[in-house]
């Protein structure tokens, strides 16, 4: 039988042009028909404050950046501008593992693992597809998989069940060193490792990403021997992916650090120099503000066309709600895959609450394009045209009818989905979450909230010292009534 083949001339590379520069298009944040956001007072208040907010960020001074004693701004000062002189140990390192490897695993849950998870997918290409090609089409690239991130044991039987048979190794991060769904997953994985592998073999495949002194992971490690790099104090979870926590898998996985490193540096610096109309981070940190504060908006949707960019929009959710949601307020942040979304929430998006506002992420080369070959089809009109050409018309056709229907939009353009891109967005977008935060008279750099959910876990599962906090919920929970459980 015949073999499928691709007709030549279907599908087509596009050269990248290097450290083309992001763009926001915030033309359509503004009621449809009605003033820009920008001609109103509330947005010329905000305006200001969130200069002196960037000041007070670059002073460090304040005690709404500080997570106990420590100034939360290591990604701000010392990443980006410091960060080379660990470079060179962590490409090092990771050349090395890939080397050995045929698959890698990376264990860790919410900041250390989505914005690790976001920049391989932007860049490699979605995981659901690039483990699916072959070696040589991976080129020299292990297969990468996650673990830790939930607890759901048949995700993580399959995934040890993939492993079987293979040459593998990773990185276990986590900054505390005692979450509990990743320290399960290393437990899991040390087990398996080290009934397969010699422990001098379990040395070499094994680093670890943690605190410098504190935590059981780095007791751990110490014990072990383990190779391992360190999560500066100065800098939490979700504003990490710059820092050690991102930079061994995104080394393991391909992806050029220096060049990642070189984005989120010219980021920063544009933040720092461009004055507040050209000030990426300030007018995207102002707009949210006066969305949420004066026009009541509770939603802000992270909106993409892009398969690969489906894991940033996530990293995205994270890092907004976890950072401003406090004392009853924040915007939620909800992505939305298009066109995907276009059938189905897309109808509450048009027409539903008025609760939403949307920032797409567009791509301007998409490195690839496929030419549609729609003669004699009910798609003739776009005969020899292109999917990038026909996703963007319906990516801007729903901007475009969103904004009608009164949700203000704004879009990021990206240039190209590479690692200088890929850096200057985060550091764009760290700087714009942290400013509203502040606006809002948050501090972005802390979540007791997780840690109310982590102590409620704890006790639920039994965690030595819970004994009388969880007979304490068992009195609590008999007191429910059982008719309304059928
Ligand atoms: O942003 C945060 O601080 C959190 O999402 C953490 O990254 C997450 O809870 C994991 O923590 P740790 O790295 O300590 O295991």
């Amino acid at each position: 039988m015949n073999r499928f083949e691709v007709p030549s001339g279907l599908i087509k590379k596009i050269d990248f042009v290097p450290h083309l520069p992001i763009k926001l298009d915030y033309r359509r944040f503004g009621q449809y028909g009605g003033p820009h956001i920008t001609e109103l007072k509330e947005f010329q208040d905000a305006s200001k404050k969130a200069i002196d907010l960037h000041a007070l960020l670059l002073e460090g001074k304040d005690p709404t950046l500080k997570d106990k004693e420590v100034v939360m701004t290591g990604w701000k000062m010392e990443r980006p501008f410091v960060a080379a002189s660990e470079l060179e140990a962590i490409q090092n390192a990771a050349e090395k593992l890939a080397a050995e490897i045929d698959d890698f695993w990376s264990i860790g849950i919410g900041g250390s693992f989505l914005g690790i998870k976001a920049t391989i997918e932007a860049v490699r290409g979605s995981l659901e597809l690039f483990n699916l090609l072959y070696p040589e089409q991976r080129a020299g690239t292990p297969r990468i998989f996650f673990l830790g991130s939930n607890m759901d044991p048949a995700y993580t039987a399959r995934v040890l069940d993939i492993l079987q048979g293979q040459r593998i190794g990773g990185n276990v991060i986590s900054k505390s060193g005692d979450t509990v769904e990743p320290a399960i997953a290393f437990a899991l994985i040390q087990k398996s490792m080290e009934s397969s592998f010699s422990p001098e073999e379990c040395v070499k495949r094994i680093i670890a990403i943690t605190d410098k002194s504190k935590g059981s992971l780095r007791k751990l490690a110490t014990e072990k021997g383990y190779v391992s790099f360190t999560v500066p104090d100065n800098v939490g979870g979700r504003f990490s992916v710059t820092s050690p926590v991102g930079l061994f898998a995104l080394a393991v996985a391909g992806v050029d650090i220096k060049e990642f490193i070189a984005g989120v540096k010219w980021a920063e610096e544009q933040t720092r120099n461009q004055p507040f109309e050209k000030n990426i981070s300030m007018l995207r940190a102002v707009m949210r503000y006066v969305a949420h504060k004066d026009w009541s908006k509770k939603i802000e949707l992270a909106s993409n066309g892009v398969f690969d960019l489906r894991s940033t929009a996530a990293w995205m959710e994270q890092l907004g709600p976890e950072s401003e949601g406090k004392n009853g307020e924040g915007l939620w942040i909800a992505p939305e895959y298009y066109t995907e979304k276009a059938h189905a929430n897309g109808q509450m998006i048009q027409q539903g609450e008025r609760i939403f506002i949307e920032t797409f992420l567009m791509v301007e080369n998409p490195g690839v394009d496929v030419v549609i070959p729609g003669k004699g089809t009910p798609v003739e009109y776009l005969a020899g045209k292109t999917l990038h050409f026909a996703n963007s018309a319906f990516i801007e056709g729903l901007r475009d009818a969103h904004y009608e229907g009164g949700v203000p939009t704004m879009s990021y353009i990206l240039p190209q989905l590479d690692a200088y891109t890929l850096g200057m967005f985060f550091q764009y977008e760290m700087n714009a979450i942290a400013l509203s935060g502040l606006l809002l008279g948050q501090n972005p750099f802390i979540q007791p909230g997780v840690q109310m959910y982590k102590d409620v876990a704890n006790i639920r599962s039994g965690k030595p010292g819970t004994e009388e906090k969880a007979q304490a919920m068992k009195a609590a929970e008999n007191k429910l009534d059982p008719k309304f459980l059928i």
